[in-house]
Formats: structure tokens, C-alpha cells, sequence
């Protein structure tokens, strides 16, 4: 029987369950989309079972920060709805949560409109929205809460890319104020773009144009001082403030600072910002194209200050910022001038397998923060829990059995992700996922992709609750 087809109950047994709390041997029972039952030894009738000895039982993977099929610079983003979220099920991400983006002038609903049309005869598994806001006119706010009435809960503000995206501090305010009143949540894009764009013309006006300029132009102090920022003006409006891709530890800095006070400050980083570094820039050729995403790699000392920062929590989530733009035709469109590389780089697929074996495996972080970091904190972040990121009775059965021993070789030859290159070619990695349900079907099995473009469906998020 199909599980397209008929409700088929699922058993998954002998399996080591952990969640973000708990580690611990129990069955598992799906019925359908949601997981029924779990207990040792179930004693129960099911379509199908599945061995699951000596593999971990996790909640899906929640990814809140994609861009699928996104414009940028003249081109777009190199994965759609289908190889992206096919190419996140193979890591053992079940959700997602990508942008739409307002253009100027442009009302938020037909953005969302937009977005959701590129999404939903294609995405196979679930995802949301958050909503890119560049303009806020009074009529503005009436759509934001209309938005927030309608499951879209977040949305994200540029304090960078100054004529394009960047917004002033007024409208930052306007935004957190209003959101925060109606249950949503201000996400933030945290650089100072009016002087790095100085800094930009600068480098450019004497001739560096290669992509290590990219990194050289975008200062640390210049992310910390708009997180900082971002931050008093959350306060200012008593809202809660989510940091996007935090990179470096004087950002990070600021983060802590504001929740040692008490004040509600989140920020996610991103594998890229833990493994690699500002050297990746200095590859051969015009390779360091590859690298130009923003915020820009910063010096290796940061990367132990994240993992720091993430066992303590002063950060409080894992995301990717998966904005893939092609070496060959994409990136080449900056080879004499940084500043027209697309900005973004590929990640949907490598996140739990590289924050595994770099973060549990070096005993930086634990295997319940893990989970926690890639799962559910980001379900509960963005209004997702317990739905999602929860092994747990009445929970949508979107499971991972993760196999903590295997090992793969990460490579462009072999991902799923629509982009001819990998930031991390050729790096060995332990913990795999090996099997993977959403909503109670297998979706993926070992090399062989079981799901269908059109399954995954928009998924209404709570308002903001906190952590
Ligand atoms: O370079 C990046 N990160 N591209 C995606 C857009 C953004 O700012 O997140
Ligand atoms: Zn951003
Ligand atoms: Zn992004």
C-alpha cells in the first residue's frame, strides 16, 4: 500500500529518541500525518515497521532561513521550490521557512501571493513565510497584522543594501512596535549599509575588485553596531528582536549583553560562520566568489565564540541562510567587481550532518542542544511548536533517523542542491540521516528520494510566544 494513498500506520522501533530534553530507547507509532503513540515494546498493528537500532530518532529539521528561487543582482537563486526543499529532506530538514519579499511600493499580500504560487506545486515539505518588508506606509501596518491573522508571524527588516532593501530606523521602529502588539516577530539583517557603502565606493574607486573586498569592505563593528542598534530600538518599542545571520563575536556581544538584561534579543548563526573562515577568501583565482555572502566570513578566532555563544545560549538557533547562486554563470557576473556577485551561498542540506560531527562530536555543544539548536528552538521561535520540532504525541510525524556512525564525503558531485559547488568539497563528516518522514511519509530512504514536488503544504504559524 502506498502512503500516498491510504493512512498507513508507520512503527519505528528499538530507536534512541532524542529530542531537545530527552534521550531514550521507545517505539514509535505514526498514524497517518501525526506520530500516535510511543512506548517500549509497542504492542500494535502497522503497515510498516522500520528497524531503527542503533539510529537516533530526531525531530525534523526546521530550517527558518532559505531563499528559494529568489531574485538578486539580475539573476536568481539556483534552487526552486522543488530541488531546494528536496535537497533539505536529503539532510533531514522537514520544514522550512523561505522569504517573500515586498518590493517598493508593492502591498505585502501580493508579495506573499507571490511567493506562495513559486512554492506550492513544487515544495515537497512543509514551509512558511516571512515577510521582507522595505516599505511601511500607514495602510502597511493594517497588512502587517492582516499577515500576522493569517499564520505569516515574521518579518525580516535591512538595515544593509542602502536604495534596495534598507529601511530607515523609523520604519525598523514602526515595525516592531506594531508587530510586537500583534503577536508578530521582527527579524533583523543586522549591518550598517550607509557606511559600508562608503567603504564600498572607496575600495572601488582605487581598483579592488576582487571578492576578498567584499569581506574587507563589511567590518565586524559595522554588524555590531546595527545589532546594537536593532537591539535599542526593540527596546525602545518593548518588542522581542531575532538577529539573522549573526557572524562574529562583537555582534554576538551585543546579543548577550541585551538578554543578560533581561531584554528579549534572539539571534541564529549559521554553519558557514562556524566553520569557515575570512582565509577562504584568499583561494585562487576568482574561487573566493564562491564565499561572497553576507555578512561576509570573518576571522577563525569567531568561530569558537559562536560555539560559545550557542552552548549558552546567547544564541539560540541554527539556520543556513541557503541562497545558492552558480560558480560558472551566477557568481561569474562579479568576476571584475565584488559588489555584482550575487550574495549568498549553499547550505540546505549539509546543516544537521556539519553541526553534528563539528558540534556534538567535538563536544562543543550536546546532543540535546542539537536538536534543539536545528529543531526546536526554531519551531518555537517562529510559532511552528509543537507541531514541529517535537517528538511527541499528536506532533506531525516529520522524524529523521539519523545514524550517528556513518560517514560521508560533503561534495558537489554528489549533493542534491542545484549549484555546481560546495563550501566544504570534499570534507568528511560522521552522522547522516538515514531515513525521513513528513507528515508520516517516507520521503527519503538511504540514496532514494520518496517524496513529491506539491506534498509539502504552507504551514499557518502561531503568533510570537518567546522560547
Ligand atoms: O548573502 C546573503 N546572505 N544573501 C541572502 C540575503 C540575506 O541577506 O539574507
Ligand atoms: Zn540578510
Ligand atoms: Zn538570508
Amino acid at each position: 500500500m502506498s502512503p500516498w494513498e491510504d493512512r498507513v500506520k508507520t512503527l519505528i522501533r528499538n530507536g534512541r529518541i532524542v529530542t531537545a530534553q530527552d534521550d531514550y530507547q521507545a517505539d514509535l507509532l505514526i498514524d497517518g500525518e501525526v506520530i500516535s503513540a510511543i512506548g517500549r515494546s509497542l504492542k500494535t498493528e502497522a503497515g510498516q515497521v522500520v528497524d531503527a537500532t542503533g539510529l537516533l530518532v530526531l525531530p525534523g529539521g526546521v530550517d527558518v532561513h532559505t531563499h528559494l528561487d529568489m531574485p538578486f543582482g539580475g539573476t536568481v537563486s539556483s534552487d526552486d521550490f522543488e530541488t531546494g526543499t528536496r535537497a533539505a529532506a536529503y539532510g533531514g530538514t522537514t520544514t522550512l521557512i523561505d522569504f517573500a519579499i515586498q518590493s517598493k511600493g508593492q502591498s505585502m499580500r501580493t508579495a506573499l501571493d507571490t511567493w506562495v504560487r513559486k512554492a506550492e506545486a513544487k515544495a515537497t515539505i512543509d514551509y512558511s513565510f516571512h515577510m521582507i518588508v522595505t516599505d511601511l506606509p500607514d495602510a502597511g501596518i493594517e497588512e502587517m497584522n492582516s499577515l500576522i491573522r493569517d499564520g505569516v508571524t515574521s518579518f525580516k527588516l535591512f538595515m544593509a543594501y542602502p536604495g534596495v532593501l534598507m529601511v530607515d530606523d523609523g520604519t525598523i521602529f514602526k515595525a516592531m512596535k506594531n508587530a510586537s502588539r500583534y503577536g508578530g516577530l521582527v527579524c533583523m539583517h543586522a549591518e550598517n549599509g550607509s557606511v559600508i557603502d562608503l567603504i564600498v565606493k572607496e575600495a572601488l574607486a582605487q581598483g579592488k575588485t576582487a571578492p576578498k573586498y567584499h569581506a574587507l569592505t563589511r567590518p565586524t563593528t559595522a554588524e555590531a553596531e546595527a545589532t546594537g542598534r536593532a537591539i535599542a530600538l526593540a527596546e525602545i518599542a518593548d518588542a522581542p528582536v531575532y538577529i539573522v545571520h549573526l557572524s562574529c563575536a562583537e555582534a554576538l556581544s551585543k546579543v548577550r549583553e541585551a538578554r543578560d538584561r533581561g531584554i528579549p534579543a534572539y539571534a541564529e548563526t549559521c554553519p558557514q560562520y562556524l566553520f569557515l573562515s575570512i582565509e577562504d577568501y584568499d583561494r585562487p583565482g576568482f574561487e573566493g566568489a564562491k564565499y561572497v555572502f553576507t555578512p561576509p566570513l570573518r576571522e577563525k578566532w569567531n568561530q569558537e565564540e559562536l560555539w560559545r555563544g550557542l552552548a549558552q545560549d546567547h544564541l539560540q538557533v541554527i539556520s543556513t541562510d541557503h541562497c545558492p547562486f552558480c560558480f560558472k554563470e551566477q557568481k561569474e557576473l562579479g568576476r571584475d567587481d565584488f559588489t555584482k556577485i550575487p550574495n549568498g551561498g549553499p547550505g540546505v542540506e549539509t546543516r544537521l550532518s556539519l553541526v553534528y560531527n563539528g558540534g556534538v562530536r567535538t563536544g562543543k555543544i550536546t546532543l540535546n542542544r542539537f536538536v534543539e539548536l536545528v529543531s526546536t528552538a526554531p519551531a518555537k521561535m517562529f510559532g511552528l511548536f509543537p507541531r514541529k520540532g517535537a517528538i511527541t504525541v499528536g506532533s506531525d510525524a516529520d522524524v529523521v533517523l539519523f545514524d550517528p556512525e556513518a560517514e560521508a564525503t560533503i561534495s558537489a558531485s554528489t549533493h542534491h542542491m542545484r549549484i555546481d559547488y560546495s563550501l566544504y568539497e570534499g570534507w568528511r563528516v560522521r552522522g547522516v540521516p538515514r531515513k525521513v518522514f513528513s507528515r508520516g511519509r517516507l520521503i527519503v530512504d538511504g540514496d532514494t528520494f520518496l517524496g513529491r514536488a506539491g506534498a509539502g503544504s504552507f504551514v499557518r504559524r502561531s503568533t510570537y510566544s518567546g522560547l
